[in-house]
């Protein structure tokens, strides 16, 4: 009788980021070369196994995708089969198809399904487990934030982007003595701010961990203009709030797990610095350009380790882990672990102390 093939599903699942193609690639080219595995893609992360919608992957569809941005098979930041969000009488309310949707993977026949995503996939991830589904998580986001690993892939793409328009913005700051404002992404967490704010040269650099206090970030500009630098650089994460104020938000998506989207802060600021200081300020929002286009030679390698681990992992039948990286070590996490929170910037980071040491605010003082 033939031996019966080892079938591993792919999901990726929230927002997309730099190097979701190249772990799709290193998972599956891993599998199949080693074990002659099946691969099944799930289309548009939870929503694919809500909806029942698969396709095979073989060894030439994830050839040539290493260096692709996005992600081949879709994704969302909204399917959740724990809070499926439909519309009754006109209101959003949320269901919990859990059982429907377990059904549906068990269908499926997998030894293991590879969820590649953020906190709130793989918190998704931990629950399918926990209801008897064999999950690995692979850890991706932009934002960096996330708890049982020291790097995510996309972000060293997102902080490249990033520093690279603070670089282009500072020249024309300087020429016209403005202040300018770069607002980054980071949804609660300021790691890209700080990344790109002290590769950029960024004056003030504002992140959600550290309030600011406007009068403190009034007295810096004033202060680089009376010795000379009629300009000044802030670089504020999307995240960032007042002493005593709260974020500003761009859009509540309704069917959302997480409903907020933020964004705005730094236009708000912006108007205040103008009126006080009379200096003329404008902000530049990089939005979705922070998630775009092709991952960084680091994330292309952070990506291949991952996924080539995850096999790993699949290979020895340990479920329920996160793959991760600690230190130079490749380790592997308990989802639970990962499920409990988010990895903020620790207001000690070296990094902070190293930018406060060569003269960068961080609008607290
Ligand atoms: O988590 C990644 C991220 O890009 C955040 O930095 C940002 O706050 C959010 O997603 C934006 O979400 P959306 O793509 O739904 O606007």
């Amino acid at each position: 009788m033939q031996k019966k093939k080892l079938r591993v599903g792919i999901l990726t699942a929230g927002g997309d980021c730099p190097g979701l193609n190249a772990v799709i690639r290193a998972v599956a080219k891993k599998l199949i070369i080693e074990q002659d595995a099946e691969i099944i893609g799930i289309k548009d992360g939870y929503d694919g196994v809500i909806r029942n919608r698969y396709k095979n992957l073989s060894y030439s569809d994830v050839s040539g995708i290493l260096t692709l941005g996005g992600t081949i098979l879709g994704t969302s930041n909204i399917a959740n089969p724990y809070r499926h969000a439909v519309k009754e009488n006109g209101k959003v309310v949320f269901k919990d198809i859990s059982k429907e949707v377990i059904q549906n993977i068990k269908h499926l026949d997998l030894n293991c399904l590879v969820c590649i995503g953020g906190d709130g996939t793989l918190a998704i991830g931990y629950k399918l487990f926990r209801d008897g589904i064999p999950v690995i998580g692979v850890p991706k986001t932009i934002d960096n934030d996330l708890l049982g690993t020291d790097v995510t892939f996309g972000f060293d793409t997102a902080v490249r982007i990033a520093t690279n328009a603070i670089d282009i913005l500072h020249s024309t700051a300087q020429a016209h003595h403005r202040i300018m404002i770069i607002e980054v992404m980071g949804r609660t967490a300021g790691w890209i701010a700080l990344y790109s704010g002290i590769a950029g040269g960024g004056d003030i650099i504002l992140l959600p961990e550290i309030p600011y206090d406007i009068e403190g970030i009034v007295a810096r500009v004033k202060g680089r203009s009376k010795r000379g630098d009629k300009f000044s650089i802030i670089v504020i994460s999307e995240g960032a709030k007042p002493k005593g104020g709260d974020v500003v938000v761009r859009k509540m998506v309704e069917s959302s797990t997480i409903q907020a989207r933020l964004g705005g802060v730094g236009s708000v600021l912006g108007e205040q610095l103008e009126d006080i200081t009379g200096i003329e300020t404008r902000t530049v929002v990089l939005g979705h350009l922070q998630r775009g286009g092709t991952p960084s030679a680091m994330d292309r390698i952070l990506a291949t380790e991952l996924g080539t681990k995850a096999v790993e992992l699949i290979t020895e039948r340990e479920f329920g882990y996160m793959v991760g990286v600690k230190g130079r070590a490749l380790v592997k996490v308990h989802l639970e672990e990962v499920a409990k929170g988010s990895k903020l910037v620790p207001l000690k980071h070296r990094l902070i102390e190293s930018a406060r040491a060569v003269g960068t605010s961080f609008g607290d003082d």
